[in-house]
C-alpha cells in the first residue's frame, strides 16, 4: 500500500507533485532517460567550465542523513550540491534526535521546514518510505537494505559513456542478491537489457527480487552455472559478499568463495566487456586484484559518475531539469 502511495507521489499528477527518488521501479523509463541524459550534459559542462557551469539549484539546501558509513555517497552528494550552487548539511542519524527515538515522521516534518531536499541512508527501507510519506520536500534513497538506485544510474551512465546504449546488452551480476542487485533488476525492467544473475542458492533472490523478476519474465535470468552468466556478457558486476548490517560473515565467506570474479571467468565475457563494482571492494574475495586493477575495470570512473548523476537526480527532484 505504502509503495503504491509513493508511486503516485513519485510520478505525480501535476507540476506541484513531489518528485521523490526512492526506487527505479517507481520512475518511468522516460524520467530515468531524462536523468541520465541530463547527467551526461551536466558532466560535459562541468568538465568544460568547471565552477562556471550552470547553477541549477542556486540557494537550495540538501540534508543528507546517514545511519550507516559512506564515502562515495556522502562526499558526492555534498560536492554535487555545492557544484549546483546550493549547499549541503551532512548528518549522522546518531547526532540527530532520531538516534534517541524521535520518530521519522516528526523528523520528516521538521526537516521539511528547513531544507529543500533530503537524502537518507538507512538500514530499513521502511524508514525511507516513512520519511517520504511525511516530508513535504523530495526524498532521495542514499542506500537502504533493499536498494541503491543512485549507484545503478551512475553505473548505467558509465556504460553509456564507454559503450553506448545499454538496451539489448547482456549484464552479469555475480554474487549476493543484495540491495545493489535489486536496483539492477529494476533497471533491467525499465531500460530493456538482459540481466543474468549467478548466486549461490543460499543467497539467491529474496521476495522483493522475485517479484521484480516476475514483471518481465525472461528479462532477468538466474544462471544455472556460474559460467553461463559470464558468457558473452557486455558488463560484469559484483559487490561485497558481506553488506553493511549482514551478521553471517563467516557463512557468506564460505558459500560465496566459488563466485570470485577472476580473469579466467572474465575471458568468457565479450572481448570488450567492462567490469564494475560499486565499491568498497575486497580484493581476493568477490573480485581478484587482477580484474579490479585490470584494463576492463572502470570502477573509478563509475565512482566519479556518482557525482554527476546525483547532480541530475537532485536537480530532477527540485524540478530544475
Ligand atoms: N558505493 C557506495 O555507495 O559507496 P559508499 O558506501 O562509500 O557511499
Ligand atoms: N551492498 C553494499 C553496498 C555498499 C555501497 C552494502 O549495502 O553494504
Amino acid at each position: 500500500m505504502k509503495i503504491l502511495a509513493l508511486r503516485f507521489l513519485a510520478l505525480g499528477d501535476g507540476p506541484m507533485a513531489l518528485r521523490h527518488f526512492i526506487d527505479l521501479d517507481l520512475l518511468s523509463p522516460k524520467d530515468i532517460g531524462h536523468i541520465l541524459k541530463s547527467a551526461l550534459k551536466i558532466k560535459a559542462e562541468f568538465l568544460k567550465k568547471r565552477h562556471k557551469a550552470r547553477k541549477l539549484c542556486e540557494g537550495r539546501v540538501l540534508a543528507t542523513i546517514f545511519e550507516k558509513p559512506s564515502t562515495r555517497t556522502r562526499v558526492s552528494f555534498d560536492v554535487g550540491m555545492r557544484d549546483l550552487g546550493g549547499s549541503c548539511i551532512t548528518l549522522s542519524a546518531q547526532d540527530l534526535q532520531l538516534g534517541r527515538g524521535e520518530s521519522i515522521a516528526d523528523t520528516a516534518r521538521v526537516m521539511s521546514r528547513y531544507v529543500d531536499v533530503m537524502t537518507l541512508r538507512t538500514s530499513a527501507h521502511q524508514n525511507l518510505l516513512d520519511l517520504a510519506q511525511f516530508a513535504t520536500v523530495p526524498v532521495i534513497n542514499g542506500l537502504t537494505d533493499r536498494s541503491h538506485p543512485c549507484q545503478i544510474l551512475a553505473d548505467i551512465m558509465t556504460f553509456i559513456e564507454k559503450r553506448g546504449d545499454i538496451k539489448g546488452k547482456k549484464l552479469a551480476w555475480i554474487g549476493d542478491c543484495n540491495n545493489v542487485a535489486l536496483s539492477f533488476v529494476h533497471a533491467a525492467n525499465q531500460l530493456d537489457f538482459e540481466l543474468y544473475i549467478a548466486a549461490p542458492p543460499e543467497f539467491g533472490p529474496n521476495s522483493a527480487m522475485r517479484e521484480a523478476m516476475a514483471i518481465n519474465p525472461g528479462r532477468v535470468k538466474l544462471a544455472a552455472q556460474l559460467e553461463d552468466a559470464f558468457k558473452g556478457a557486455h558488463l560484469v558486476l559484483t559487490d561485497t559478499w558481506v553488506s553493511m548490517g549482514d551478521e553471517d560473515a563467516e557463512l557468506r565467506m564460505k558459500v560465496f568463495s566459488p563466485y570470485q570474479v577472476t580473469s579466467e571467468l572474465m575471458a568468457l565475457a565479450a572481448p570488450d566487456a567492462l567490469f564494475m563494482h560499486c565499491l568498497p571492494a575486497y580484493r581476493g574475495r568477490e573480485v581478484s586484484a587482477e580484474v579490479l586493477e585490470g584494463p576492463q575495470s572502470v570502477v573509478f570512473d563509475e565512482a566519479e559518475n556518482r557525482l554527476h548523476v546525483q547532480k541530475a537526480i537532485i536537480a530532477w527532484t527540485l524540478q530544475a531539469i
